[in-house]
């Protein structure tokens, strides 16, 4: 082990909890989710590494953490997913969380009182009390997660990007959510008038107005993020390339040179001036869902969409250190670290470099991968553990 990782590896386990503000998981119970018929398992603050062979439930596990974040998990599954073939009985998940402010029990899980006419719903609860929105989580506890589903992220369309954007900035502002929400709901409205025909002016107007105001806002926070994130990468060390980052939009580009109302009355315009167009190709042609965020491998001055992949892992990786180092400075907490197969494909310094890096910044980090040897310079410090077939010795 390198001398920096085995000086990290000490401090880590000599502090418990892992430094101050670090969230930590105790215990974590799973009933009837995915291939778990039921798991407890109760670590300590420092590293846990969850090591198995393919299919045998690590990914399972952490996207279950991944649950007590507002939003859909990593896998952005639906929740019938989630539900344990083998029996009707509902899934839950629950974890003791270590805060500053002390322990927490945080649940979720499928409600059973809904039919399916009525669609699928899960219940949050925080300290045994049923919460009425999943969205009141981001009060209690932040998280980040690297997977390997991301490493496509570079080179795939612009939506991809965008949701991943929106997604980490509703850990800095949980109204970003609803924003985005209320504006996807103006435009469908909008879209479904236009394409009936007919339709009252007035009622188009309104729903423009309440799409030109939550795409100012929507822009605004994404820029705020974006120039942080470029801040936090600029302080991270020289092992994974840094990427420069830009949001391109319509209001994020006006943004730039024009005050939030002019940007506002020129969406608003923009829309009223699309209706026969929209109305012809049923889709809205210019708005807060058409943005991109743009990522360039700084030293090569080359877009990402055209790195290598490895290339690709490394600037995500380095783009999620920085979050997760933005998100420890910026609020009281730091965030839970989920790090699904991280290593498969890196090289050994890369490797350890990424180990180095997740232990300086004090987190809880959650590691999985199919070999535990590939976390042997982990071992003084963190809690290793055996996953078989939806079971962990
Ligand atoms: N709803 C479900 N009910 C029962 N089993 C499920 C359900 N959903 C997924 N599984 C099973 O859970 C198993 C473990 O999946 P998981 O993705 O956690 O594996 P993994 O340990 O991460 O494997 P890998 O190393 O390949 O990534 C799979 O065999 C999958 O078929
Ligand atoms: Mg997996």
């Amino acid at each position: 082990m390198n001398k920096r990782l085995s000086s990290l590896a000490t401090e880590v386990r000599e502090s418990v909890p892992v430094r101050a503000g670090a969230l930590s998981i105790s215990q974590i119970t799973l009933t009837n989710y995915r291939n778990y018929d039921g798991l407890r398992l109760s670590p300590q603050a420092g590293p846990v590494v969850l090591a198995g062979s393919n299919g045998s439930g690590k990914t399972n596990l952490l996207e279950a953490i991944s649950l007590l974040v507002p939003g859909r998990g990593l896998r952005r599954c639906s929740l019938s997913a989630l539900q344990n073939r083998q029996t009707p009985d509902p899934w839950a998940v629950a974890i003791e969380l270590q805060t500053d402010a002390g322990l927490l029990r945080i649940g979720t899980g499928r409600d059973n009182a809904v039919n399916d006419s009525e669609g699928e719903r899960r219940l949050v609860h925080i300290d045994g009390r049923p919460m009425r929105s999943q969205s009141l989580l981001a009060e209690h506890i932040a998280m980040a997660w690297i997977t390997p589903d991301m490493d496509s992220l570079l080179s795939e369309g612009p939506s991809a990007r965008r949701k991943f954007l929106d997604r980490l900035a509703c850990s800095f502002d949980p109204s970003h959510g609803t924003r985005v929400l209320a504006y996807e709901k103006a435009m469908r409205e909008r879209l479904r008038l236009l394409r009936e025909g007919g339709a009252d002016a007035l009622w188009l107007s309104a729903l423009e107005n309440e799409m030109a105001q939550s795409a100012v806002a929507i822009a605004s926070s994404r820029r705020h993020l974006v120039t942080r994130l470029c801040a936090a990468i600029a302080k991270g060390d020289d092992v994974f390339p840094r990427a420069e980052l830009a949001v391109c939009g319509a209001a994020e580009d006006m943004l730039e040179t024009m005050p939030a109302l002019l940007v506002e009355d020129s969406l608003r315009t923009a829309f009223a001036a699309s209706r026969t167009a929209d109305a012809q190709h049923g889709t809205c042609a210019t708005g807060a869902h058409r943005s991109d965020l743009r990522v360039v491998h700084a030293a090569k001055k080359c877009p990402a969409d055209i790195c290598s992949s490895g290339e690709q892992k490394a600037l995500m990786i380095a783009l999620m250190l920085a979050y997760v180092r933005l998100l420890s400075e910026q609020r009281r907490m730091k965030p839970l670290f989920l790090l699904d197969d991280i290593a498969a494909h890196l090289d050994d310094m890369r490797r350890e470099a990424l180990f180095e890096e997740v232990l300086a910044l004090g987190v809880q980090a959650w590691f999985s991968g199919t070999d535990a040897k590939t976390f042997a310079s982990l071992s003084c410090c963190a809690q290793i553990f055996s996953v078989e077939n939806g079971t962990i010795a």
